[in-house]
C-alpha cells in the first residue's frame, strides 16, 4: 500500500509518496506563482492548484509503480486563504492569500469585538479568513453576495478530490471563525463577521476520513474505487506530525523564510495577548501553539542581494567559532511582525552602526537579530507554561551551524538536526492518510524523525546573549511604541 500527501504551499505544490512504514517511494514538485496586484495584496488561482495537482499524480503515476497502489491521500495546505465558491462551486475570485495584508482595518475591528479573542483564541490577524471576508463585503460587495461557500485552500483540494468541501481541524482555527477550544464553528464568530454556518465546509479531524476520491478521478488515475481521502491539516500542524510533535513540549523551531517555533499541547492555552497562535492540532484532542516571525532567513536573503554575496558565502565569512554579540543590533521586521508585536507595519533596522562596521558586523547582527525574534517566540510559548526540553530545528537556516548554535544559547535549549529523507509538510499529510485509512494509533505512525547531531547551546555564552537579547527587546519596544 502507498500514501499520497500532498503539500499545497504558497510557491508550488509537492506531492510525496510513501509506503506502509512512512518511507518515501516518490515526490513530485510542481511550481506557480501568486500574483500582487497592489501593495499589500497577494493572490493565487486556484486553477493553478488544481493544475499542480494534476501534473504531480501524473507525474507519480509514471514513474512510481507503487503509486497504482494507493491507499489514501490527504492535503496540507498553506493556511488562512480565502477561496470563495459561488452556488456552482465555482471560484468567484482569486484566492486571497495568508500574507495579504489588504484587511487590517477589518482585522482589528473584529479583534477589538467583544467575546471574539476568547472564543478563537487567537487575535484576530490581518492575514486570516474572517477579516478578508469582511473586506469582500465593503469593497466588492457583488461577489460577497455570491459566495456560497468559503473554504481554505486545502479544503478546495478536498472538494475537488471527493466532491465534498471539508476543512480539518487544524485548518479552520486560522480562520477566525472557529470555537478553537470546541472544535466547532463558533456562530457568534460566524456573526461577527457576517457569515453563515451555512457557507462553512464540513469539519473533520485531519486523521479522519474526509471522504473517497471520485470515481472519475480514480478511473483517470488508474486507481481502485473508494480511496481515502483524510482530514488533512494546515502547513504547520502537518509539518508537526511530520517531525512527530504529538506530545504536550516536543516541537520545531523552523528558520525559513519566515520564522516558526511550534510546540505541541495537550490541552487548549489561549495566550492571544501575546499575538501567538493557539491552534487545533491535526489530530484528535491536541492542540498546538506558535509563534510566528514573518522574516528570518528572508533577513539574510535581503543582505545577500544588497552585498552581492551569497547568504553561505556571508554565513562562512564569520569563520566556525561562534563569538559573543556584538554592539551592532538588527530588528528583523522587514515583512512587518506577528509573535509577540503583532504590527504589520513594523519595519526593520540597524541599530549601532559606525565608521568601522564592515559586512561580517552586518551578518552577524541580522543572524542574531533574527535568533532574538525566535527567542521572542519562545519567551512568549514559555508564558503559557510550553517549555521544550529540547526542539527539532528545520528550514533552510539549519544548514548553517554557526547560526544553529547561536540558535540554541540565544533560546538556551539543545537544538536536533534531523538525519536526511522527508520530514516536512508532506511527510506530515501523507502520516495523516496513513492514519485516517487503516484506523492506526497517531502516535505509532507520528514518530519523530532520526537526529543527525544535536547542538547544544554555548553555557559560556549564554548570559551574553540573553543581555544582547535584553537590548534588541528595548529597541524593538520602542520602535513599536509598545514603550518609549
Ligand atoms: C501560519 C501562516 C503560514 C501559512 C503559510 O499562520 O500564516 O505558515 O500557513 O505557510
Amino acid at each position: 500500500m502507498s500514501y499520497l500527501g500532498l503539500d499545497l504551499g504558497t510557491s508550488g505544490l509537492r506531492a510525496l509518496l510513501t509506503d506502509a512504514a512512512g518511507a518515501v517511494l516518490g515526490e513530485s514538485v510542481q511550481g506557480y506563482g501568486a500574483s500582487h496586484p497592489r501593495p499589500g495584496w497577494s493572490e493565487q488561482d486556484p486553477q493553478h492548484w488544481i493544475d499542480a495537482l494534476e501534473a504531480a499524480v501524473a507525474d507519480l503515476a509514471a514513474t512510481c509503480p507503487a503509486f497504482a497502489d494507493l491507499d489514501a491521500i490527504a492535503v496540507a495546505g498553506h493556511m488562512h486563504g480565502a477561496t470563495l465558491l459561488d452556488r456552482d462551486g465555482t471560484v468567484i475570485r482569486p484566492c486571497i492569500l495568508w500574507n495579504d495584508t489588504r484587511a487590517h482595518r477589518e482585522a482589528a475591528r473584529l479583534d477589538a469585538m467583544d467575546d471574539v479573542r476568547e472564543l478563537s483564541g487567537n487575535i484576530v490577524f490581518p492575514g486570516f479568513t474572517a477579516p478578508k471576508l469582511d473586506w469582500l463585503r465593503t469593497h466588492e460587495p457583488g461577489n460577497f453576495a455570491r459566495v456560497s461557500k468559503a473554504v481554505l485552500p486545502a479544503t478546495y483540494l478536498n472538494l475537488y478530490l471527493t466532491g465534498e468541501a471539508v476543512c480539518d481541524m487544524s485548518d479552520a482555527s486560522g480562520t477566525a471563525w472557529l470555537d478553537v477550544g470546541a472544535r466547532a464553528w463558533s456562530e457568534p464568530l460566524l456573526r461577527a463577521g457576517h457569515m453563515t454556518q451555512e457557507q462553512m465546509p464540513r469539519l473533520v479531524e485531519g486523521s479522519a476520513v474526509a471522504g473517497h476520491l471520485r470515481a472519475d478521478l480514480a478511473r483517470r488515475w488508474g486507481l481502485r474505487p473508494g480511496i481515502t481521502v483524510a482530514g488533512g491539516a494546515g502547513d504547520n500542524a502537518a509539518a508537526a506530525c511530520g517531525i512527530g510533535a504529538l506530545h504536550d513540549g516536543q516541537g520545531f523551531v523552523s528558520l525559513g523564510t519566515s520564522g516558526v517555533v511550534l510546540v505541541a499541547r495537550d490541552g487548549f492555552h489561549p495566550a492571544p495577548g501575546t499575538a501567538l497562535h493557539s491552534f487545533c492540532h491535526a489530530v484528535p484532542g491536541r492542540w498546538y501553539q506558535m509563534g510566528v516571525m514573518l522574516a528570518a532567513t528572508d533577513c539574510l536573503n535581503w543582505l545577500s542581494r544588497i552585498t552581492g554575496e551569497t547568504p553561505a558565502g556571508l554565513t562562512g565569512a564569520l569563520g566556525p567559532e561562534l563569538q559573543a554579540p556584538g554592539r551592532l543590533r538588527f530588528l528583523p521586521y522587514l515583512s512587518g511582525e506577528r509573535t509577540p508585536h503583532n504590527d504589520a507595519g513594523l519595519r526593520g533596522g540597524f541599530h549601532g552602526l559606525g565608521i568601522e562596521t564592515d559586512r561580517r558586523d552586518l551578518t552577524r547582527a541580522v543572524l542574531e537579530g533574527v535568533a532574538f525574534g525566535l527567542r521572542d517566540c519562545a519567551d512568549a510559548l514559555a508564558r503559557t507554561g510550553a517549555r521544550p526540553a529540547s526542539l527539532f530545528v528545520i528550514g533552510g537556516g539549519a544548514a548553517s551551524t554557526h547560526w544553529v548554535e547561536m540558535l540554541a544559547t540565544v533560546l538556551d535549549t539543545p537544538l536536533h538536526r534531523v538525519a536526511g529523507g522527508a520530514f516536512g509538510v508532506a511527510l506530515g499529510a501523507a502520516r495523516l492518510a496513513r492514519v485516517a485509512a487503516t484506523g492506526a494509533a497517531p502516535e505509532t505512525v507520528m514518530q519523530p524523525p532520526r537526529v543527525s547531531e544535536t547542538i547544544a547551546p554555548r553555557a559560556d555564552l549564554v548570559d551574553a546573549f540573553a543581555e544582547a537579547h535584553a537590548a534588541f527587546r528595548a529597541l524593538a519596544l520602542r520602535d513599536t511604541g509598545e514603550v518609549r
